[in-house]
């Protein structure tokens, strides 16, 4: 691999940090974050070493979905800036060599968008047919609605003309009908709109209900994220489509594309998070250790995308009920942490307790796990959750610079938590200054994460650890061996692991100064602290562990 190629394919070792305008920091002082505040904001981001930032939602909207009900797609809501505003943050992104993605969400608008008061206007109105209609649509399947505290079905009557409109999230957010050409061509327009303002691309929202139940049938719904891929290819090669497909992963396969990835170029994978889940419940490798055995291999330039949270509920639809009453259990045993049946509304230091030692595994995993790490705002000081708030809202709180708060001059518009959570407690201030903090922490994994190449490019393999609670797993690239293990478990843990092929070499810990040599026999014995991880380059005892990195080639 040569370092031209890595940063071609820039998503396939990026670090994406998603967050929202709203609750990221408040520039002109009435209580709501923006783009000014945001753009003040970019030299903490560059520091932190993140390398693209993903946008959650920044469009004209009603806010009954935080944004994800859309009123106009070429615009920016009044309450963030204003495009002059964004275009100067996107400069000062740019110059400080940062890409910015945003949330397309285009499965829907808002029932307020003009394209929908139109449609809805009359049978024959010309924007009837931009969304998905029926005389006597078929009977819901219960399980599937999404959020079945608010729905009890797809498909809602529109009074006025007589006919159901089908609406795959709330009521309130028509789905768009992608089997007309119109629709198909409006969202290139978007893309492309954003693109020419400077955007790399784009987290696809809602992707399998994207393509499903549209009127005329496709011959192929995949054709569709191929032609997006197309048009997006032609005006910028190096553009990305990050895709929400929470399905399973033979499914999620065909979400890439043929074999070079004529489709999505990442896909989340929602089954590694969950059974990591799982594992961090039970301190057990082994569901997590399934999870990447099973998980099928990407095409040539696309990449799998790794997070532990995200800004919506932690779903655990795809766990057995056994499996994801253990998580609640541990995790989040009282009601109003859990929603929807299937998932946590909570973040993850709360979860784990307040454990920093954990919380330090955790994140020390998902940095090292074989994909594109994504972390959500907040996490890299440990941010935790309002309880108090609406349903999935709890999780997305003002971000705490500082130990007055810091997010802005007014009242928040959002409440902050209290107790251990607290600004006082948990700000970005404070952790910059603590070289043990989980700020700090997320800098070196972060920095130690784009030295191994090895880590997103390489070929993984889980090795076979006699340690029940101990993941152990390595990445080879041209040559070059990174070997991570973690100690999932409170109790310190002696290991022995096989290395094919490394008779002899050395380990060097990347995160602290311990060395370690194996054996003729291609063993070694690695002491793990609880809760404990190490990443180790390998090396020939006469090499710096430096030259054995892939960069060097
Ligand atoms: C996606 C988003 C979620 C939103 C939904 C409807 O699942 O992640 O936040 O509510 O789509 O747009
Ligand atoms: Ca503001």
């Amino acid at each position: 691999m040569r370092l031209t190629q890595t940063s071609d394919l820039w998503w396939k070792n990026a670090v994406v940090y998603c967050l929202d305008v709203e609750t990221f920091k408040d520039g002109n002082d009435d209580g709501i974050g923006d783009f000014r505040g945001l753009t003040q904001q970019i030299d903490y981001l560059a520091g932190l070493g993140v390398t693209c930032l993903w946008l959650m939602p920044f469009f004209p909207t009603p806010n009954r979905d935080d944004g994800y009900d859309i009123t106009d797609f070429y615009s920016i809501d009044p309450r963030l800036g204003t495009l002059g505003d964004f275009v100067e943050f996107m400069r000062t992104a740019k110059d400080r060599g940062l890409r910015v993605i945003a949330d397309l969400v285009v499965n829907h608008t808002s029932d307020q968008h003009p394209w929908f008061k139109q449609a809805r206007s009359s049978k024959d109105n010309p924007f009837r047919d931009w969304y998905v209609w029926s005389d006597t649509p078929e009977p819901d399947d219960p399980k599937q609605v999404v959020f079945p505290d608010k729905e009890n079905s797809f498909w809602e009557l529109d009074k006025d003309s007589g006919q159901y409109y089908l609406h795959s999230f709330y009521k309130h957010q028509p789905d768009l009908n992608v089997g007309n050409p119109q629709v198909r061509d409006e969202i290139t327009r978007i893309l492309g709109f954003w693109m020419e303002l400077g955007l790399s691309g784009f987290r696809v929202d809602a992707v399998p209900f994207l393509i499903q139940n549209v009127s005329p049938k496709l011959p192929d719904p995949h054709d569709f994220l191929a032609d997006l891929r197309a048009f997006m290819s032609r005006r910028e090669g190096s553009s990305i489509l990050l895709g929400e497909v929470n399905v399973p992963y033979d499914e999620a396969l065909t979400y890439f594309g043929d074999g070079n990835g004529t489709e999505l170029t990442m896909c989340f994978d929602f089954i590694a998070m969950q059974r990591a889940w799982l594992s961090l419940a039970r301190s057990e490798a082994e569901p997590l250790a399934s999870a990447l055995r099973e998980r099928p291999k990407p095409p040539k330039d696309c990449q799998w995308a790794m997070f532990l949270r995200n800004h919506d509920e932690l779903t655990l639809d795809k766990l057995t009920d056994e499996e994801r009453q253990e998580v609640f259990d541990a995790f989040g045993p009282s009601p109003d942490m859990q929603i929807y049946g299937r998932g946590l509304r909570r973040r993850l230091p709360t979860m784990l307790g307040g454990d920093l030692r954990r919380i330090k595994m955790a994140y020390s995993l998902l940095f090292s796990l074989p994909g594109t790490p994504v972390i959500f705002y907040g996490e890299e000081i440990g941010l935790g959750e309002n309880l108090e708030a609406e349903g999935r809202m709890a999780v997305r709180i003002p971000m705490q610079w500082a130990p007055e708060g810091g997010f802005s001059k007014a009242e928040p518009d959002r409440e902050m938590p209290g107790g251990a959570y607290a600004p006082e407690r948990i700000n970005v201030a404070a952790q910059k200054r603590d070289g043990d903090s989980l700020l700090r922490w997320f800098q070196l994994l972060i920095e130690r994460y784009r030295e191994c190449p090895e880590l997103a490019w390489g070929e993984k393999r889980v090795l076979d650890c006699d340690h029940p609670a101990v993941l152990a797993h390595r990445c080879d690239a041209d040559g070059a061996t990174v070997l991570v293990v973690h100690n999932l478990s409170d109790t310190a843990a002696d290991i022995e692991l096989t290395l094919e092929g490394l008779a002899h070499c050395r380990l060097t810990d990347l995160l602290t100064d311990a060395v370690f040599d194996v054996g003729e026999d291609e063993r070694v014995e690695l002491p793990l602290d609880p809760h404990g991880s190490r990443w180790l380059r390998a090396s020939a005892p006469d090499v710096p562990p430096e030259d054995a990195s892939v960069k060097s080639q």
